[in-house]
């Protein structure tokens, strides 16, 4: 069915492209609008064979294929929601197992039938994890805890030590009643590995048990597995090799919050769900994920040209963005096809939240650079579930800025798509994940890049190891006491890496009193560099 030209001024033709593109799911509640990106029915009816060619390659993926080339592995997030789809009889039963398992744990430790070892009531959760071990369980809090409900959380995604010691010692004594959960599907990241030493001596300090208030999560037989099982830690949760960490939100990684917040996981669950069946339907017109994806692909001309503004339009979406960010990015963001051809592809993605960013950098996305479109997303219902809040007029303006900001774009000619959703709860959020989880996997068919692996993130790792080796050959080296320049440390070392051996020693002379320079910072090659013992 062929629909109407866009046009930014004409409120008929607007209105056409409405309803004409309108998607709707009655069961969840949710709406896409897409009239308002600026293709036209040739263009999007001339994406079809492409995107049924991506339904096939994700029905594959469903099915078991190894989805994973580079990493020899499948993929298989689609079960975690639906294990029924899962490919062989074991990964069915521990799914379903590790579902009532988290159940049961979160609601053990919530009812304190699960106490610390001090015989007292968990008070506290302190989550540690990094990329997809952390940003999944952060928008499952932000998104979902309600007020007074489950245990309070707090973060630990870096190694920044102003940042950790400032978290810890604001749990301070409560240290004692917190619960520790550690996520590291490989186990052997260094960022989270940090973190926890760092937690553990000042959860020791001030009486707490470190085995008896912790939890893995990870792969069976890591480096963190095997610590948490030598040490008998109070629970481990299995991650499974086919989910990805940036897809792992469904799994323990996202359930584990979900039922220390108190929420009911199972609707979460089965939002996602739904939304998967509702975007395996073979139709561009009628599946959600293919239409995200189609219009991902015209803003951008399948190269990446526009960038993903992402506008949810209310707080507890804030982090939907930086969410957002790590799914596309991570995935889509790749220098080579699947065929080795260099195609430098991606989406950018950034984002906050309205009204507030309205007051921000909306002013250059009306009048400035046209380099994006923007994804809203809208929640209905302005009060909380049981609508036990008085009505009041902050929904009515918050809605009438969504809508004054998408007209001002409209009018400008700047693509824009709104999800709208008729409240924001476990069966929505899950759906709403579910959706751009599968829009990411198609528009990756479209341009045939990998989503699954993540060369850019592991190279960096690699490289971070290799500064960190860097700076103990220097060490050992300026041991002896001598002033060198950093071209002869470089030539002692036999290493090409002056500015690296620079940086090293830069950061060392700010932070290890026995390390001195001696000359002028604005001449960096000149400066000689010493250790005193
Ligand atoms: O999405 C990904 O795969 C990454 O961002 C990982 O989540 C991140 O690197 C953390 O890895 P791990 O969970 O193995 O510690």
């Amino acid at each position: 069915m062929s629909f109407p030209d866009f046009s930014p001024t004409n409120p008929n033709v607007q209105w056409q492209r409405f309803c004409d593109l309108n998607w709707f799911h009655g069961g969840l509640g949710i709406w896409l609008d897409i009239s308002r990106m600026q293709f036209n029915s040739t263009e999007l009816e001339e994406l079809t064979p492409s995107v049924v060619k991506a339904f096939q390659a994700i029905s594959e993926l469903e099915g078991g294929a190894i989805a994973n080339k580079d990493e020899n592995r499948q993929v298989g997030h689609y079960w975690l929601r639906s294990p029924d789809l899962a490919p062989d009889i074991e990964s069915r039963e521990n799914l379903v197992r590790q579902i009532e398992d988290i159940e049961t744990f979160g609601s053990d430790v919530l009812t304190g039938v699960i106490k610390t070892p001090n015989g007292e009531k968990f008070t506290d959760v302190l989550w540690i994890g990094i990329g997809g071990s952390g940003l999944g369980p952060l928008l499952m809090v932000k998104a979902l805890q309600e007020f007074g409900s489950g245990l309070s959380f707090h973060f630990l995604d870096n190694v920044d030590p102003l940042g950790i010691n400032k978290t810890l010692q604001s749990i301070g004594d409560k240290l004692k009643t917190t619960l520790v959960v550690t996520v590291s599907k490989s186990g052997g990241t260094p960022e989270p590995k940090l973190a926890m030493e760092k937690s553990r001596s000042y959860l020791e300090k001030v009486g707490g048990q470190w085995p008896g208030q912790s939890v893995a999560i990870t792969m069976i037989n890591s480096k963190l597995d095997n610590l948490a099982k030598s040490e008998n830690w109070l629970k481990r949760f299995d991650l499974p090799d086919w989910v990805g960490g940036r897809t792992s939100i469904t799994s323990a990684v996202g359930l584990l919050p979900g039922a220390l917040i108190g929420i009911n996981i199972r609707q979460f669950l089965s939002g996602a769900a739904q939304m998967d069946e509702a975007s395996r339907v073979p139709s561009l017109r009628n599946n959600p994920s293919a239409l995200l994806a189609a219009s991902w692909f015209l803003a951008g001309n399948g190269v990446g040209k526009r960038d993903m503004v992402v506008l949810p339009y209310r707080d507890q979406l804030e982090v939907f963005s930086r969410y957002l960010q790590q799914l596309v990015m991570e995935s889509l963001g790749k220098r080579n096809n699947r065929d080795g051809e260099i195609v430098s592809q991606g989406i950018s993605v950034y984002g906050n939240k309205g009204s507030t960013d309205q007051h921000a950098y909306v002013q250059q996305l009306r009048d400035g650079l046209d380099n994006f479109f923007v994804n809203f997303v809208e929640i209905l219902e302005d009060s909380n579930r049981d609508n036990s809040l008085p009505k009041d007029k902050l929904g009515d303006y918050l809605s009438g800025f969504l809508q004054g900001t998408r007209s001002a774009l409209t009018q400008g000619s700047r693509n824009n798509l709104t999800i709208t959703m008729v409240r924001l709860d476990p069966p929505r959020l899950g759906a709403l994940i579910a959706l751009f989880e599968r829009a990411v996997g198609l528009y990756a068919e479209m341009i045939n890049v990998n989503a699954y692996d993540q060369p850019g993130v592991e190279a960096g790792k690699l490289a971070a190891a290799e500064i960190l080796d860097l700076q103990e050959q220097i060490k050992e080296l300026l041991k002896d006491g001598v002033p060198r320049t950093v071209d002869q440390i470089s030539k002692a070392l036999g290493k090409d890496s002056n500015e690296s051996i620079f940086l090293i020693l830069r950061h060392l002379c700010f932070n290890d009193k026995s390390f001195s320079s001696e000359g002028d910072w604005q001449f960096p090659a000149t400066l000689r560099f010493s250790k005193q013992n």
